[in-house]
């Protein structure tokens, strides 16, 4: 079997970025990893450990300038994006590595997207989205091949960061019909298809994948059976009432991240950011795990 193509990763050190590099390494890839100078120390020692494993790692800021950056990219063949931020990194950065990763010949970009489905969404449904659609029209011309690769949300955003599951009171509580399926996908699986798309000359466009498709319902189910624990299933309100809470809150506060979780939400429960089509037969050998095997891994007294 051939050596795969060499793949850069910038955003090495992130929650995202560290697994798809893992999985690279895996799949037996030359793997090239971008850290900033002022990463953290752990962070960027536990990249280091895996210099055993053939990766290399470089210092650099994806808003460096583009002769500099394109350096670093080197003879990568495919430039994977793994970063997050604001506009200046998502739009402007993302722009210029796009840009540096054509200069130094790399025919790949794969773009910190790894979302709901971008593509359907309209300005002001959720800001961070907005940016990567700006991102998309700043980097269409390149000249390389942009392959989006879409997860719906991290299981782990699904337990934790949106704020749904409350284990004190044990409740999980939730906006809108308890019947609308959500695409969701493991940060591991999310890395896996990552990987498998970077390592896959053939892939193009936008490609989409979710570990496990759910209504809240059938969700509220999982992480009852993962968890060993009753979990009172609260309806907040309508998709609308959703919608009035997020201007609600816009109008209070100057940070639009207060607000971030409920435009996530928005997005998947009003079937908006909904997937119509699954690419992950593309890929069988991966075998995304469950929610109700992640939420049990991640409850050792279940
Ligand atoms: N679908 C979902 O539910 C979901 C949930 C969470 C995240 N995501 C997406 O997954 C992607 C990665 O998120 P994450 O949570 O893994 O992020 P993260 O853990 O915050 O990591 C972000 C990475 O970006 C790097 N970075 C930031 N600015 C940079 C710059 N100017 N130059 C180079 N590197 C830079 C950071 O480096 P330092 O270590 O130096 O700061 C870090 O390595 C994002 O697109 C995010 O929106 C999706």
């Amino acid at each position: 079997m051939s050596t795969p193509s060499k793949v850069f990763v910038a955003g090495a050190t992130g929650l995202l970025g560290s697994q798809i590099i893992s999985s690279l390494l895996d799949q037996g890839a030359p793997v090239r990893a971008m850290v900033r100078p002022g990463a953290d120390a752990e962070k960027r020692g536990a990249l280091t450990a895996l210099r055993s494993r053939g990766l290399e790692v470089v210092e650099g800021d994806i808003t460096d300038p583009i002769e500099q950056l394109a350096a670093s990219i080197g003879d990568a063949a495919t430039v994977v994006s793994a970063v997050q931020g604001g506009p200046d990194v998502i739009v402007d950065g993302q722009a210029n590595l796009a840009r540096a990763a054509a200069k130094a010949g790399a025919g790949r970009f794969i773009p910190s997207d790894f979302a709901v489905d971008v593509t359907k969404l309209d300005d002001g449904d959720n800001f961070m989205i907005d940016w990567r659609r700006r991102a998309a029209t700043e980097y269409a011309d390149a000249g390389l091949e942009v392959v989006s690769v879409l997860n719906g949300a991290f299981y782990e955003v699904m337990v934790g960061f949106m704020g749904l599951v409350d284990w004190d009171r044990g409740t999980l509580s939730h906006w809108g019909d308890p019947d609308q399926p959500l695409d969701m996908t493991s940060v591991p699986d999310t890395a896996a298809y990552t990987a498998a798309v970077a390592l896959d000359p053939e892939a193009t466009g936008t490609l989409r994948f979710a570990g496990e498709v759910l209504s809240m319902r059938q969700f509220h189910d999982a992480v009852q059976r993962g968890s060993g624990r009753t979990l009172e299933l609260r309806r907040l309100g309508t998709a609308d009432e959703l919608r009035a809470e997020i201007e609600r809150q816009a109008a209070l506060t100057q940070n639009p991240f207060d607000y971030i979780a409920l435009q996530y939400q928005w997005c998947m429960v009003t079937g908006k950011g909904k997937f119509d089509a699954l690419d992950n037969a593309r890929y069988p050998r991966i075998t995304p795990t469950s929610v109700t095997d992640f939420v049990r891994a991640a409850s050792p007294t279940a």
